[in-house]
Formats: C-alpha cells, structure tokens, sequence
C-alpha cells in the first residue's frame, strides 16, 4: 500500500516518524508545502487551495490513501480533499479525539488542546470534544512554538518564556498537541506541566486510528520514504535524517 503524506511543510514528519516506526506501508510519498508554510495564519480559502493544489501532485503518484498530518489542512480542507479523491482522506483531528477518550474516562478532565490559529478557530477538536461528552476544555493558539521547534529549540529558557506567557499557572489533566510541531517539545511540556499530564500526539493516535479502520497488514519490508518539497528539498531531507535518522 501506498500512504500520501501531506503537510505544509517540515513538521509531518513527526508523523512519518510514528507511521514507519509500526511499518504501515510498502511506501509513503511525503510534500511539504515548504515555500508557502506556514498555514496555520492563513484563512480556510487559501489552505483548501493549497490542500487541493497537493492533491493533483500526489494523484501522480496513484496513492491507497492521503493522509493529511497537518492539523490546519485537517481542520479545514478535508470535505474538498475528499471531494476530490478517489481514495480515502484521512486528518489527524478525529484519530487524536479517539486516542483521547481511551486514555481518559474522566468527562469532567480539563483538557487544553493547543494548535495553530487556523486549527483553533476552527473549533474541529473542540467540537468533537463535547460530543464525546468533554466539558472543560480550553483551547489555545501557540504559533510561537512553531518557529522555536524549527529553528531546532526544544528545550531552554525562550521556550519556558513562551510556555510561560501561554500557560501561565494552567494545570490541565491532558493536552492535546493539536500541530505538527509540538511531539518535538514533548519532554519540555512534560516539565511544565508535571508528569501526569497526559499528552496526545497526532502521529501515535493516527498509527492507531489506522489499524482500527482500515484493512493494514504490516508490510513485509521497511517502508520507502520517498520526500519531496515545494521549495528547498535538501533543507527538508536533512531534517528528516536529523528527526527519523534516515
Ligand atoms: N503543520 C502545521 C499544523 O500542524 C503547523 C505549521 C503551519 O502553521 O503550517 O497545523
């Protein structure tokens, strides 16, 4: 089987990570929109134009499935992808719901749910959410974290000033790491907000999500990882042999 990958840039490959630790797929074709990212400030029109601009590049390549790993394309453009494609179109908003709920029965937890503008206006997870019977949920936008992660920040005092100016004294039972970036400030967010603090990441809950509804047999040899990028592919290839070691 044969999984697109879109993103709008470097981030999805913190779910590529997650769907070729478990070896889901023959191959992955992976685009990251990397000249026009980010997404997350931009309005709905335009992320279903790009959305929809990446669906005729991966129809080349025939895929089983695409597999949107950005929050703000899976927040806003997957009713014109599926429109579209002749394939199944999968976000990551539903899968990190599902993942949730498993992993915490209590409707009365408070659940902070951060992402960029674009995912959080949306109001997608929040929706989803209370009809899952969740109630205290605060939903915040943390674009800064996006530029700190790619400029290879994961730890350090100008991320705790900015989980500072975000967070404040807030102590919320789970997060919900509602954007590409965020797994790679997972042990940073773990200190910040104690050890207890359930964190949802998009990848794990898609591998998941995944297996429990569609017909997947592992594949027989590693998955192939073939990247490509709208601007820069080297920068993009590089990080991919610094994030997933190949
Ligand atoms: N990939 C985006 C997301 O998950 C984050 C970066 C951007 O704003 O484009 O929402």
């Amino acid at each position: 089987m044969r999984a697109a990958l879109f993103d709008s840039g470097v981030g999805g490959l913190t779910v590529a990570k997650s769907l070729l630790e478990h070896n889901l797929f023959d191959e992955i074709v992976y685009f990251g929109d990397t000249a026009r990212v980010p997404y997350g400030p931009k309005d709905k029109n335009t992320i279903i134009r790009y959305s929809l601009e990446a669906l005729e590049f991966f129809k080349n390549f025939d895929p089983d499935i695409l597999i949107t790993a950005c929050n703000s394309v899976s927040a806003h453009a997957l009713p014109e992808l599926r429109k579209n494609a002749s394939f199944p179109v999968v976000g990551v908003i539903e899968p990190g719901v599902v993942a949730l709920e498993k992993k915490l029965q209590d409707k009365d937890a408070h659940i902070l749910i951060i992402g960029t503008r674009a995912t959080i206006s949306s109001h997608k997870y929040q929706t989803l959410l209370k009809k899952r019977g969740f109630h205290n949920i605060t939903a915040k936008a943390t674009p800064l974290f996006v530029p700190l992660v790619e400029e290879e920040i994961f730890e350090g005092e100008i991320l705790e000033a900015a989980m500072r100016h975000y967070f404040g004294d807030m102590r919320p039972d789970a997060v919900i790491l509602g954007c590409t970036h965020f797994p790679l400030i997972t042990e940073a967010l773990k200190s910040y907000f104690g050890q207890k603090t359930l964190l949802i990441h998009s990848g794990e809950a898609i591998v998941e999500y995944l297996q429990e509804q569609f017909p997947l047999t592992p594949a027989k040899n590693s998955t192939t990882l073939k990247l490509f990028a709208s601007e820069n592919p080297e920068k993009l290839k590089k990080i991919a042999q610094s994030w997933l070691g190949r």
